[in-house]
């Protein structure tokens, strides 16, 4: 698949990506790509406590996407498909760094989308930072629609947005 690098505007960046299942042992590659986005430093996120958090998820059976781009993990994808009665729920979506803005996002969002669609799952949920304006726009654009606030939900100062998309199935 030929990478654009949207931001900018060209398509000069082309490289090659392959989907993997991401299992427990990988749970450090996702906290690497974490720890490069002040997103999660802010709730307070270290490398360490992102890997734990992964590897239980992972054991406790959600489910793990990955992008791997030029051998390194480059984007991920950790999601569930219990929530709000048997509907999917995108606990933790990430794009290396150095991978932002050349559509690996929107790749793995949709790859994420058509296995929840597959199994008959219709809505994707997610949550969102109501200050992460890059990721708001990014959702929306794929189809995402607000329908809920979540004032200071997981700390006093981080307020949050509940994003829904219809029609996976
Ligand atoms: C949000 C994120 C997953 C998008 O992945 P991506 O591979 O950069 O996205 P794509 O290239 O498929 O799409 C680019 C779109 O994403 C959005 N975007 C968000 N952050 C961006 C950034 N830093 N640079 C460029 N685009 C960004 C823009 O809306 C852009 O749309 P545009 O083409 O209209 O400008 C990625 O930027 C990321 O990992 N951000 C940090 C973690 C995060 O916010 N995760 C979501 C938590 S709710």
């Amino acid at each position: 698949m030929k990478l654009v690098n949207r931001r900018k505007g060209c398509q000069s960046v082309s490289q090659n990506w392959h989907a993997e299942t991401i299992r427990p042992a990988m749970a450090e590659d996702v906290g690497r790509i974490m720890m490069q986005h002040p997103l999660w430093t802010r709730y307070g996120v270290t490398q360490e406590s992102a890997k734990q958090r992964v590897e239980l998820l992972l054991n406790q059976g959600e489910l793990g996407l990955g992008l791997r781009c030029d051998g390194k993990l480059a984007a991920f994808a950790i999601y569930g498909d219990k929530t709000f009665g048997d509907h999917g729920y995108l606990r933790l979506l990430g794009v290396g760094k150095m991978f932002v803005g050349h559509g690996l996002g929107g790749a793995l969002l949709d790859l994420v989308e058509k296995n929840l669609g597959e199994r008959q799952i219709d809505r994707l949920f997610c949550l969102c930072n109501l200050e992460n304006s890059g990721a708001l726009r990014f959702y929306q654009n794929h189809g995402y629609v607000v329908v809920g606030n979540l004032p200071s939900w997981s700390q006093p100062h981080l307020d949050e947005v509940i994003l829904v998309k219809r029609g996976l199935a």
